[in-house]
């Protein structure tokens, strides 16, 4: 009898090694951890919900994490582990983990895929070796200087009395690229290098970015109009509600934020306009349903993600919203 089982098994891990699976993984069901730094933030909302809907169609668990910290980075891939999950996707809550989080993937056998910020190493070099989807940051931070002089041309301001309100976070690489992107595209189309006020804001939330905001308008009387970009629609959001507080309302302000989820999309469907004018709104659909599906065919297939896909974004105002997120592939809201 004994042997009779044990030839049994011995057969179903042949036919399932001739497939090109090996037997233990082709039994154990596929779960996936995706972590995200900032579980509040609409845009990381929308990235879980297509990532459950990848979920959904291959037939695997989705083990949703927020991880604010290092800390809680590393509780949680030893969670995963514990729980036998296979692999996980994460945005970190601060790039220079980097080297810490390869390390810990590796010890607890888990494959590992980053989205929107890039890990980097100890010289802050992109770690290459870790398949990577994120935005192309300085591309999508030209489009937003353009959706901006665009802007100003039509309203017909000098530009010399028009400030604009950089909200900056140095620290993260994509952040410094997409508004890097937008000073460019502006001093080359003649705005005054001088009229660009840099606002740091401490952390990529909006009330941060209100408290930056602020304080560039405060110490800038001069100017009679502004304009405002940053990383995303959360730093744009906060400089137009510092903005508003100091008398700049839709007709003196032109905020374009990247991102399009809930924030923005909230702000153009208020009776009336206000200075956030415009959003170029990116793919959360790419990065939580893609990378899942990307994940779970490494799991499964052994087949690698490609190490850096780079996804684009389309401006939206309050008067074509719909319609791009059509053209995006993303459902009415
Ligand atoms: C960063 C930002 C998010 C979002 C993503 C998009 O993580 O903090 O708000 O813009 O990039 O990739």
């Amino acid at each position: 009898m004994k042997r009779r089982i044990f030839l049994t098994l011995a057969a179903a891990a042949v036919t399932s090694m001739v497939a090109g699976v090996p037997a233990a993984q082709a039994a154990d069901p596929v779960k996936i951890g995706f972590l995200v730094k900032q579980p509040e933030e609409p845009w990381f909302q929308d990235e879980w919900k297509f990532a459950e809907a990848a979920a959904k169609k291959d037939g695997f668990t989705l083990v949703k994490i927020g991880a604010q910290s290092g800390e809680k980075v590393m509780s949680a891939i030893d969670n995963l582990h514990a729980q036998q999950a296979q692999g996980f996707i994460i945005c970190t809550p601060d790039v220079k983990l980097g080297p810490g989080i390869v390390a810990k993937a590796k010890a607890d056998g888990l494959k590992m895929m980053t989205v929107d910020d890039r890990l980097v190493d100890g010289s802050g070099k992109p770690i290459d070796s870790v398949p990577h989807m994120g935005i192309s940051a300085y591309n999508i931070g030209q489009q937003v200087g353009k959706g901006l002089i665009d802007e100003i041309k039509k309203r017909g301001w000098d530009m010399k009395d028009v400030g604009a309100i950089d909200v900056t976070y140095e620290q993260l690489p994509t952040a410094h690229d997409r508004t890097q992107g937008a000073t460019d595209i502006l001093v080359a189309s003649g705005f005054p290098k001088a009229n660009i006020i840099a606002a740091p804001q401490a952390k990529t939330d909006t009330e941060n970015a209100f408290n930056a905001a602020n304080i560039a308008i405060t110490k800038n009387p001069q100017f009679k109009h502004w304009v405002a970009y940053g990383l995303n629609d959360e730093a744009v959001l906060g400089a137009v509600r510092a903005a508003e507080g100091r008398g700049f309302k839709a007709d003196n302000m032109i905020g374009i934020g990247i991102g399009g989820s809930d924030s923005a999309l909230n702000e153009f469907k208020k009776p009336n306009p206000t200075g956030f004018y415009g959003t170029v709104i990116i793919s959360p659909k790419r990065h939580g349903e893609e990378t899942s599906e990307l994940m779970y065919a490494w799991i499964t297939q052994g087949k690698e993600p490609p190490k850096l896909t780079l996804t684009t974004g389309m401006l939206a105002t309050r008067d074509n919203v719909g319609k791009v997120r059509e053209e995006m592939g993303l459902a009415a809201k």
